[in-house]
Order: structure tokens, then sequence, then C-alpha cells
């Protein structure tokens, strides 16, 4: 399954502080838990306070890339803990493991 963020807006007087970064993660985390493996986006500056390249380096900075199809869209592969995926392969086996009667 694909996520989509489709707008992320930190008040000025809040920004540099490291919320965006926060907000992102956690929406990442939804995502993940929802199954999502992968996420995508498309940068569009919402007010005259930042401009689009400098929006496009702050998502490059949080891990996305730009899509290679030439969209504007950028995406981030969401990628399984260990622990989760522990936690799903311990739980495939118990559910292939036969009902003991
Ligand atoms: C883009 C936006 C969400 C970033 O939120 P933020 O809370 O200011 O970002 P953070 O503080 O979490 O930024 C994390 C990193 O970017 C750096 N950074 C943030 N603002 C910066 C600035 N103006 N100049 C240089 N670096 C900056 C931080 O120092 C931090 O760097 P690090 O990796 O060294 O720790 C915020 O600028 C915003 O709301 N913009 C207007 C809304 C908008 O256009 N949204 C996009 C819709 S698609």
């Amino acid at each position: 399954m694909l996520g989509f963020i489709y707008n992320i807006f930190i008040l000025p007087e809040h920004r540099g502080q490291g919320i965006g970064r926060d907000l992102l993660s956690y929406s990442e985390n939804i995502a993940k838990s929802l199954r999502c493996k992968l996420i995508q986006l498309e940068p569009r500056a919402f007010d005259h306070t930042v401009d689009l390249n400098w929006l496009i380096s702050w998502y490059a900075r949080m891990g996305y890339v730009s899509k290679a199809d030439g969209s504007t869209r950028m995406e981030k592969i969401l990628v399984v803990t260990q622990t989760r995926l522990k936690h799903q392969v311990q739980r495939s086996a118990c559910l292939s493991q036969p009902v003991r009667q």
C-alpha cells in the first residue's frame, strides 16, 4: 500500500526546532502501522516564507528522493524495523502451526 502526505505546516514562530521532522516521522509511523511500504508527497510551498527549492532540499534531508518519472513527487521507502519484522515472522509462524486439539 502507498501512503501519501498532503500537507505539513508548522507555524513560522515554531520552525527550525525539529517539530516538522517529528511530525513527518510520526506520519511515517502511522503509514508503517497501516503496512504502507512507500510514502509519497508533492512538495508545494504553502506560503511565501519558504521556496520550492528549499522545500525539496528539506524533504531530501528527511530522506525523500525525487521520483525518476519526471513528476514533481518525492518518495521514501518505509523500512520495517527488525523488531517489527521479528514480530511479523513470529506471527506468521504461529499462524502456520497446526492447531492442537
Ligand atoms: C517545511 C516545514 C514543515 C519544516 O518544519 P520545521 O519544524 O521548521 O523543520 P525542522 O525544524 O524539523 O527541520 C529539520 C531540519 O531542517 C533544518 N532547518 C529547518 N528550517 C531551516 C532553515 N530555514 N534553514 C536551514 N535549515 C533549516 C533544521 O535545522 C533541521 O536540521 P538538522 O537536520 O541539522 O537537524 C516548515 O518550514 C513549514 O511549515 N513550511 C511552510 C509550509 C509548507 O510550505 N509546507 C510544505 C507543504 S508540501
